[in-house]
């Protein structure tokens, strides 16, 4: 892909999943890639992914819901790299519950999902500006369109990421930044298994039933969201910006 090579490119909640997956892909594209995350095997996939594209990966162990630690985490980013071309928005939590959610419950999420993603590209921003623009990609999902019962608390997220995603997209174009979100269907990452467990439901018949919502009739897989997203950071979507792309199997379109 175009102008990926030897750009910065931060990605937040990149130890396993999705995330993982999108460090690894840019690595093998030619950025050098910073992972934030808070689990401490964060150093362990950013070593991973370094043996295996030879390009530089860093790590620091960050908890987005907490401000000190994202002040923290790019006064490293500023001290190593400089500045930073791209910024991929992806780790959130995932808590689902509807109308008997807890004000706890709520701030959590929010905390993480919302605010923590604002605090990250409002911290992020600066050194974009001393790159000269570049490109951030907000992760959201089927969930920020449709409702789905007993997920309010997490689709409400969900649809604030598109809404942040358009709000930036205008705020930020001065400095040449665009602004675009990604759209995953279900995708079989961790997330998935311990989503089953949170609600109390057999993987494999949950992985059925969801797999006959996707046109395609299955869940996609990590590698089918990494090359969109580094598509959407990459100069050959220059002409993109304040866009929500769907990458779901045709699950909106059934
Ligand atoms: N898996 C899916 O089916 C799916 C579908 C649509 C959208 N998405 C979106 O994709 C993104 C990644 O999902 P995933 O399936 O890879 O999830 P995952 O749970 O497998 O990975 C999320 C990562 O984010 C990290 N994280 C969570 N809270 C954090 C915090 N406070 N600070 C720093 N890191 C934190 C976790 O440690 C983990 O490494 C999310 O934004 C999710 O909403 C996922």
């Amino acid at each position: 892909m175009r102008g990926l090579k030897g750009k910065t490119a931060v990605v937040t909640g990149g130890a396993q999943g999705l995330g993982k997956a999108i460090a690894q892909r840019l690595s093998e594209e030619g950025c050098q890639v910073w992972i934030l995350d808070l689990r401490q095997d964060v150093e362990e996939t950013a070593n991973g992914i370094r043996q295996a594209t030879g390009y530089p990966v860093y790590f620091a162990q960050t908890d987005i819901g907490q401000e000190n630690q994202i002040e923290q985490a790019f006064r490293r980013v500023a001290e190593v790299s400089g500045s930073v071309d791209i910024l991929i928005n992806n780790a959130a939590r995932f808590i689902f519950k509807g109308i008997e959610a807890t004000a706890q419950e709520w701030k959590e999420i929010l905390d993480v999902n919302i605010v923590g993603t604002s605090l990250v590209t409002q911290h992020c921003v600066p050194l974009m500006k001393k790159a000269g623009g570049g490109a951030i990609v907000n992760l959201s999902s089927v969930s920020g369109f449709i409702g789905q019962s007993s997920f309010a608390t997490y689709n409400a997220t969900k649809f604030a990421i598109r809404g942040l995603t358009k709000c930036w997209a205008i705020d930020l174009n001065e400095f040449k930044i665009r602004v675009n979100s990604v759209c995953p269907g279900y995708i079989r990452t961790e997330a998935f298994e311990n989503s089953c467990i949170q609600l109390g439901i057999d993987p494999e018949e949950e992985n059925a039933r969801i797999s006959q919502l996707h046109i395609l009739g299955r869940q996609g897989t990590a590698e089918e969201v990494s090359g969109v997203v580094a598509f959407v950071a990459s100069d050959d979507a220059s002409f993109m910006t304040g866009e929500d792309l769907m990458v779901d199997g045709g699950y909106l379109a059934k």
